[in-house]
């Protein structure tokens, strides 16, 4: 939903209220060590004020301890809290962290945290590299003798002199020197226009990265629906042409900059923390390969959830859609024009007077939504709904809005301070909001979910919109009877919660505007300031355990707008409301990196875009694009003009195209994301993951490889024929063409200028890759899958590839028997060994093995000779006809 944003004018407000409560600061006095008691994994110590207070902007904390535990060999974790305990943490039902393993210390560490006692100030090194310039370094010394530049439109920091640890019950601010020019990937969510690769301002600029979860569509620049606190940052040595990827992730829902920049002349880059509560729990994380520290981070946080084998098809939605009859004429259209259409959603449409849980009874009658979601269901296809935050309020007293009624009864919602409900405004008007933390919150929620699906409306998963969560108006809102702003009203303890004394740099200026009031309270005390940004990740979490008693043994399919650190465990993402432009399109393959790095993978964009009217040609590009991200759905905003792919005959041509190549790498994307709900490995990644000592690869974000093996190079302006992409490898690696299988002729270290007419994504194989595929693309997901496999091997020059393929049944929660089965190839043949329980039904009917040369007299698969096509010019040998059982093992031999 586009609304008015505020910016610029809000940033001012928030600079002036942060420089008018700053005025009376000077040097804040930091901290000195004492009593350090050691202990199984690390020691503990005691941290307190060094001078008088500066109380910057709140009151300082006079006693502070410190815990540094090894936890692993590779991750360290510093946690530096008030000793009284009255900060707010993030308790372990929300997010649970597992802690030190027993063996784990500073002597087997990879890492090693170095302080100084007085004035308190810590770095941490690696213990390979001791005197290289440190991971993290929160030394005076090693920071820029200048502080903020005003170019970050910031006068509260500058007030601050130095870079003293500040830990304050309103402010906390800590502050490491980064090298210059870092390469810093993450913090979010963002839609950034530096790119994936985070502005540290060596050039001017910087990054202020906010978090305050809120709805605002895609914004640039800006802090949006999630909050990640986590950073990689990739060094290359060119000395010794070694590179390392590290991880910095802190454990803080608290309202917070994180800011990013390089004082001018500076000969350091610096990150700065802001927060506004809380307590500051710092994870390292040594990697030192990119992809090692997107597994270290899933090692810590959770691993993401298993997706089931259907959400990896086409799914089609939008806001606007009229009635059932609309809708069944869009999946009727999609399977006349043969486009395959694996799921249908709708969004707020379907509701009766936009409350959730309901259906309207003259344009969505029930029956006939049952009835459309059962022939979906008998044709292999799924029905999603949007689920909203917002709960209804009754009208009045012969309104009987049963969830809202029930959740009362069962006080399950968010209250003022004075303990009545808080009163938001959203969709259908006034609404309530879940306190997750009520203990009876998510019974209710289940409930809720399972009695809607029992009326007929039988979703096979849930879209969890408006999560941040978004209230229209500014405090508790509502009837006059009810009316209770929030704003200005304080909470128990007698501090101003809606207006804290630094202003964080929210896109909406004042915490409460499109957002619940920062001092509305949840059960056990809490403040919403300071549990806000978890609200989306616990109405994840409590919708994904509903689904389980829902629909029982099979894996929660759910896609939430506002995420947290571990909300990957329960939940997959889109990148909301984006806009049908070029930009955007450029945009969505930085937000799909983000979100691997997030541990959420499961993440796609609104293809062909969701505000203003998309056109023929972006809307080709961006079902082609689409079609090569993991979460695959054309979504669009009521008002817009209709964007169905079967509207443009080159739309259904191009979509056609790309979801043929998308059905076939089923099992390889199925396959990547069993890895990644194994150990953390990201699906899709950027090119540098990969190739992680390329430099000219780091800034890279206009390409992306699925896996190791794929990389897509997609067109991103309008009217380009031809799009310029690099081939990583500087000349060791082949690639070849998806389609033509023909070589290409890549300029090393640079960029190779390809064909992309209107309806072509280009799309390359790297060598070595071995991928199983699915010979016989269907219109659903589950034909698709029930068709033969076929393989394809690209072999390197020295005649190696190797890949496997994860199988099972695709949908059992937990996952069941499962198979892995290996492929791998040497000079004149291919050895195919497989291990499991599942057993395969699939043939394996087709091999394509590229490199082959010269070539072959004669092949033969499992001792018996074999008929074989070989084409010179692509090097290509290919098998039909056969018959190969991938529950056993089979050699493949030519000569
Ligand atoms: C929000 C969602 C969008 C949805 C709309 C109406 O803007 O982000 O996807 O269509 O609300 O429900």
């Amino acid at each position: 939903m586009l609304r008015p944003t505020f910016g610029s004018v809000v940033l001012l407000v928030a600079a002036c209220s942060a420089l008018g409560a700053s005025l009376n600061v000077s040097t804040c006095p930091g901290y000195t060590l004492s009593a350090l008691s050691e202990t199984q994994n690390g020691f503990t110590a005691h941290l307190d004020l060094a001078g008088p207070a500066c109380n910057a902007f709140g009151t300082d904390i006079a006693n502070l301890t410190i815990q540094v535990t090894y936890e692993t060999q590779t991750r360290l974790h510093v946690n530096l809290f008030d000793t009284a305990n009255s900060q707010f943490t993030v308790p372990d039902s929300v997010i649970s962290l597992p802690g030190a393993s027993s063996s784990s210390s500073a002597n087997t560490s990879d890492l090693i945290f170095n302080y100084e006692a007085s004035p308190f100030e810590f770095w941490i090194t690696r213990r390979s590299d001791p005197d290289a310039f440190p991971l993290f370094d929160t030394r005076k010394a090693s920071l820029p003798a200048t502080p903020i530049p005003p170019v970050m439109k910031d006068d509260a920091s500058t007030a601050l002199d130095g870079f003293a640890l500040v830990f304050e019950d309103q402010y906390l601010q800590l502050t490491s020197a980064l090298p210059l020019d870092a390469n810093v990937y993450g913090l979010g969510e963002v839609v950034a226009t530096s790119g994936f690769r985070r502005d540290v301002g060596t050039n001017g600029g910087g990054t202020i990265q906010t978090n305050w979860d809120r709805d605002d569509p895609d914004p640039t620049d800006e802090n949006i629906y999630g909050s990640h606190p986590i950073y990689m940052e990739h060094r290359f040595n060119n000395a010794t042409k070694v590179s390392q990827s590290h991880g910095v992730f802190l454990v803080s829902p608290a309202p917070a900059d994180i800011l990013l920049l390089t004082p001018p002349s500076s000969a350091t880059s610096l990150i700065q923390y802001r927060l506004i509560g809380g307590t500051i729990s710092l994870y390292f994380l040594s990697g030192p390969s990119p992809i090692s520290v997107t597994q270290q981070y899933a090692a810590l946080i959770g691993t993401p959830t298993w997706q089931p084998y259907w959400g990896f098809g086409f799914h089609l939605c939008r806001y606007g859609y009229k009635s059932i009859d609309d809708v069944r004429e869009v999946v009727r259209t999609m399977r006349e024009k043969g486009i395959p259409l694996e799921t249908q959603w709708t969004d707020i449409d379907l509701y009766h007077a936009y409350r959730d849980f309901t259906t309207d009874p003259v344009t969505w009658p029930l029956e006939q939504v049952a009835d459309f979601i059962r022939e979906l269901r008998e044709n292999n296809q799924h029905f999603i709904p949007i689920v909203d935050a917002g709960i209804a309020v009754e009208a009045n007293s012969s309104d009987v809005y049963v969830p809202y009624r029930k959740g009362t009864e069962l006080d399950v919602y968010i209250k003022n301070p004075d303990g009545s409900e808080y009163i938001g405004q959203v969709w259908p008007g006034f609404t309530v909001f879940a306190d997750w933390f009520a203990p009876n919150a998510a019974a209710w929620w289940a409930e809720a979910l399972k009695n809607w699906s029992q009326t007929g409306v039988e979703f096979s998963g849930i879209w969890l919109d408006m999560n941040e969560a978004d209230s229209f108006c500014e405090g508790s809102c509502g009837s006059s009877s009810r009316r209770k702003r929030g704003i200005g009203a304080g909470n128990q303890t007698g501090v101003d919660l809606n207006n804290p004394p630094y202003a964080i740099h929210n896109g909406f200026g004042r915490l409460g505007v499109h957002d619940i009031a920062p001092n509305a309270t949840h059960f056990g005390g809490y403040v919403e300031l300071d549990v806000h940004n978890l609200w989306g990740l616990m109405e994840a979490e409590a919708t994904h355990k509903a689904l389980q008693e829902i629909i029982p043994g099979q894996r929660p399919f759910i896609i939430s707008r506002s995420t947290f650190p571990s909300a990957g465990k329960w939940t997959g993402h889109w990148l909301g409301d984006n806009f049908s432009r070029w930009s955007y399109l450029y945009y969505s393959i930085q937000g799909i990196l983000q979100f691997q790095l997030f541990q959420i993978p499961f993440v796609g964009a609104d293809t062909c875009g969701f505000n203003e009217n998309t056109s023929e040609e972006l809307c080709n590009r961006w079902m082609q694009l689409g079609a090569f991200t993991p979460f695959y759905r054309n979504h669009a905003e009521k008002g817009t003009i209709r964007q169905e792919p079967y509207l443009w005959e080159s739309v259904t041509e191009a979509s056609k195209v790309a979801m043929d190549v998308r059905y076939r790498m089923l099992p390889y994307w199925y396959t990547l994301f069993a890895n990644s709900s194994t150990d953390g490995t990201p699906p899709v990644r950027a090119l540098f993951w990969e190739f992680p000592e390329e430099q000219e690869l780091f800034a890279n974000d206009r390409q992306f490889l699925i896996g190791r093996d794929i990389l897509v190079t997609p067109v991103l302006t309008e009217g380009a024929t031809t799009v310029d992409g690099t081939f990583p490898g500087r000349g060791n690696s082949i690639w070849r063409d998806w389609y033509t299988h023909d070589v290409v002729n890549a300029t090393i270290g640079g960029n190779t200028t390809l064909a992309a007419p209107l309806g072509h994504i280009p799309v390359h194989i790297r060598d070595g890759a071995a991928i199983l595929l699915h010979a016989a693309p269907a219109y659903s997901v589950e034909e698709t899958k029930e068709g033969p496999f076929s393989l394809l091997i690209s072999q390197s020059a020295d005649g190696a590839a190797f890949g496997t393929a994860f199988l099972d049944d695709g949908i059992s929660d937990p996952p069941g028997p499962s198979t892995t089965v290996k492929f791998q190839a040497t000079k004149g043949g291919v050895d195919i060994a497989s291990q499991g329980e599942w057993n395969v039904t699939q043939k394996l009917v087709q091999v394509t093995i590229l490199g082959v040369a010269p070539a072959p007299g004669s092949v033969s698969v499992g001792g018996v000779s074999h008929n074989f096509t070989y084409t010179e010019a692509q090097q290509e040998l290919v098998l039909t006809d056969l018959d190969i059982d991938l529950n056993g093992g089979t050699q493949i031999v030519w000569e």
